[in-house]
């Protein structure tokens, strides 16, 4: 009889979310797999069998009886790496200041790039580590992170030389994104900034990251500029993606159609056809339901319509230091009381699309024979308490690469 390393056995729901390995779409997004009182076999890091009365022995047996057993949540998008905080800016927001406000009162983004430039890489590595010991206890176990408050090519090589030690060091694998165009630092013209981006950053930092973003916004960078250096992004080897349509609608959604990015996100304000090519082209929507409840805006990102549209759809955190969450489970909860998606899909959009919006669908994001074994056990009967039981850390352990590391 062969010996695996962990078996967990007996959950209320075991949650494969096995499938097609390609982004769900629509009725795609509400089929979890879900399979009932079945077990999963552990060894060497990886699923190895998934069924019922497995003839198996282990070294170490989990009983999940009435938990709710899956994937661990993917975080597609977050800007991880950064010194300082900006909790004055609450009361800000409080009196109805807007996020383009608070950054011309010396808030904002570029508060956080003086901070960042400042800081060691030590320095930057001990306060990240501490926002990844958080997304491990909420159940994250892989994350995106975005360089970008940097603005200058030392500072941003800084901050992904700072992601690449903590995914050494860290049990959340962290997949690097690109995001020098994030701002335009003081003292540049925009058309200066983005040639620096193009010509001297892209060329340094492609081997620190597999992504390139750019924050597409009106006075920021416009579809023409995002396009340039995405471009010259994907010629180095990086996939784009883009912060697309945010506060204003500057044509991202549809820039993101055509330059082939994997992902599109935030697009509260998309236009009908930029969404219609997103779909056509299976760009990912990734939905970041924190940062309008921390901006204090009411409209969220029409996630509902867009799944009806065929959009895959993904959720992340957005973590930074204006929507500072760490937590799936509650974007979870936003995303299904605010966006109307149901707990499904949003479970759906926190795994396995998510995955495939960092590109790592191949080894994790579902629960299937020679996956990665990255595995949460939640405290709770079934998969729909996920949003119900709101406010609660809902996980019990954490399994990652096979080791229980929660
Ligand atoms: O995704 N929108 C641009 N960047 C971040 C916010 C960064 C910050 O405020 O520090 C975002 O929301
Ligand atoms: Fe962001």
């Amino acid at each position: 009889m062969e010996t695996v390393d962990v078996l967990v056995k007996n959950a209320n729901e075991l949650i494969t979310l096995k499938g097609p390995n390609k982004p769900r779409t629509k009725k795609q997004m509400s089929n979890l797999g879900i399979i009932k009182k079945e077990s999963i076999a552990i060894k060497n890091g990886l699923i190895v069998d998934i069924g019922k009365n497995l003839k198996i022995k282990a070294k170490k047996v989990i009983d999940a009886k009435g938990k709710t057993v899956l994937p661990g949540f993917v975080d597609p998008h977050t800007h991880l790496v950064f010194a300082g905080s900006r909790e004055f800016e609450l009361d800000w927001k409080l009196k109805g200041l807007s996020y383009m406000d608070i950054l011309k009162k010396g808030g904002g983004i570029i508060y956080t790039v003086n901070k960042t430039r400042k800081a060691s890489m030590n320095q930057l590595v001990t306060e990240s580590k501490k926002r990844l010991d958080n997304m491990l206890s909420f159940g994250t176990t892989t994350c995106e992170a975005k360089s970008g408050y940097g603005l200058q090519t030392e500072t941003e090589l800084k901050i992904l030389k700072s992601q690449k030690k903590l995914n050494e060091t860290h049990p959340v694998d962290i997949v690097s994104t690109f995001l020098g165009a994030h701002a335009v630092p003081k003292n540049y013209s925009t058309k200066d900034y983005v040639n620096l981006v193009i010509n001297e950053m892209v060329p340094k930092v492609k081997s620190y990251a597999s992504f390139c973003d750019v924050f597409c916004e009106k006075r920021v960078f416009t579809p023409a500029q995002s396009k340039k250096i995405l471009q010259a992004a994907k010629n180095h080897g990086m996939t784009p993606k883009i912060h697309a349509d945010e506060i204003v609608d500057t044509g991202g959604a549809l820039l993101a159609a055509e330059i082939g990015a994997i992902s599109a996100d935030h697009l509260l304000m998309s236009n009908e056809k930029g969404l219609k090519q997103m779909a056509k082209k299976g760009v990912i929507g990734v939905m970041l339901p924190g940062t309008p409840f921390s901006l204090m805006t009411k409209r969220y990102a029409d996630a509902r319509k867009m799944i009806d549209m065929g959009i895959p759809v993904a959720l992340a955190t957005d973590l930074n230091p204006n929507c500072w969450v760490e937590n799936m489970q509650f974007i979870i909860q936003l995303a299904c009381f605010n966006m109307k998606i149901t707990p499904a899909e949003a479970i759906c959009a926190s795994t396995f699309n998510a995955a495939c919006a960092i590109g790592k669908n191949d080894s994790i994001g579902s629960l299937e024979k020679g996956k990665q074994a990255d595995i949460i056990i939640l405290d709770c009967p079934n998969h729909l308490w996920i949003p119900y039981h709101f406010g609660i850390n809902l996980v019990e352990k954490v399994i990652k690469k096979g080791s229980i590391v929660v």
